[in-house]
């Protein structure tokens, strides 16, 4: 991350069975430890600015139990820092359910393993069936955010406090905190959060070096990104902060255009794990009961083609990279893509679509 290109490529949710494609596929991601080391140092090799887990601890069901095995995202970036040299690695990590104090020491364990590359990724939480799973209470939604606010104070005062402190919020009380060492030689790890609320968002910008957002509904229009990029940046200057906002995708691409389409449509739509989908869209409260049948197929459709939630980059790398850089130009810091299977389709991107970006000047050669 700590390099100068405009646009930063990151691979996102490595760390999840299925990663972000519910599909059947057998060729689909294991998220296994091998392949996640694997694909590390191959992102580590390419220029791959930064490795984005998701926080999950349940799968989804359906016919693959979507998410169902996933490796543990702090413990994860140990290993994967420990194994390379320049790529920054988050972890991802859902306040309720960690101690802020356990949590700042674990993060800055990875700090110094990966000599000053990782980054934290604050969730404050959604999904219910997880917390419950923890005999957790999700609290209502402001209030979660009112909750990550005290954690993440400890968390930094922790990285940057020398002397011992107490802290006496709502949430916490702790007396004599001592925490050393801090954070690798007098840096701070870059943290993200990805609230999309109005109070989610107001969180990001007040604590955060990064917002992640939706980008894709007004991909085709750079006026709208660089609309949304400025409204975001504005705000954060009305605390006083300077902010990066980042996006999200699914990448297929293939030396053709119709190639990759095909492919897009046999793992999204033909293949599609539509038990794992509609478990999904039923946490976000849509069913075939409050939703009429017309719409619902619309709703389904749309979550498989889009990868729960992020833009498909689907073509030739000309397409691909074009369609990045009118992100990257409309003021978008990064993009965190995710792959069908990540070994198999990395290596193409790499090869085709970072040159084309660097002579579109987004990014350095690698
Ligand atoms: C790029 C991105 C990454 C996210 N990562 C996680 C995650 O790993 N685990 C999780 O439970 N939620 C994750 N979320 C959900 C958000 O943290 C957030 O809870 C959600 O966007 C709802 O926003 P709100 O909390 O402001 O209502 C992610 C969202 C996005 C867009």
């Amino acid at each position: 991350m700590y390099n100068a290109n405009t646009l930063k490529i990151g691979v996102f949710g490595a760390n999840c069975s299925g990663s972000r494609t519910a599909t059947t596929v057998p060729e689909r991601w294991s998220a296994s430890w091998p392949d996640c080391l694997a694909l590390a140092r191959l992102a580590d090799d390419a220029g791959i600015d930064f490795i984005l887990p998701i926080g999950r601890w349940k799968g989804y069901g359906g016919e693959t139990d979507f998410h169902g095995t996933t490796l543990e995202t702090v413990t994860l970036a140990c290993g994967q820092l420990a194994a390379t040299s320049r790529v920054t690695v988050f972890g991802t990590v859902h306040a309720p359910l960690f101690h802020p104090l356990i949590a700042a020491k674990e993060f800055v364990t990875a700090d110094h393993i990966g000599e000053g590359r990782f980054g934290l990724n604050i969730v404050a939480g959604w999904n219910e069936g997880e917390f419950e799973m923890f005999g957790v209470r999700q609290r209502d939604h402001e209030e979660r955010y009112a909750f990550a606010q005290e954690w993440i104070d400890i968390v930094k005062r922790a990285w940057a406090e020398p002397d011992e402190f107490d802290f006496h919020g709502k949430y916490f009380h702790l007396a004599g905190v001592r925490a050393k060492p801090k954070p690798f030689a007098g840096t701070r790890p870059i943290i993200m959060n990805a609230g999309s609320s109005g109070t989610g968002q107001a969180f990001a910008l007040r604590n955060c070096d990064a917002l992640f957002t939706a980008t894709g509904a007004t991909r085709k229009s750079l006026e709208g990104i660089a609309a949304r990029v400025d409204e975001v940046k504005r705000e954060a200057q009305s605390y006083g902060r300077d902010i990066e906002v980042f996006g999200t995708g699914q990448v297929i691409c293939r030396p053709s255009q119709r190639e990759a389409e095909e492919y897009h449509r046999h793992a999204n739509i033909d293949n599609a794990d539509w038990g794992a989908i509609e478990r999904m869209m039923a946490l976000r409260d849509i069913t075939r009961d409050n939703t009429g049948a017309e719409e619902y197929a619309a709703k389904r459709r749309y979550f498989a083609a889009n990868a729960i939630g992020g833009y498909p980059f689907v073509g030739t790398p000309d397409q691909v990279a074009a369609e990045l850089a009118t992100i990257g130009r409309a003021g978008v810091r990064g993009i965190a893509v995710s792959f069908v299977n990540f070994l198999d389709e990395l290596p193409y991107f790499c090869g085709e679509v970072l040159p084309r970006l660097a002579r579109m000047g987004l990014r350095e050669k690698n």
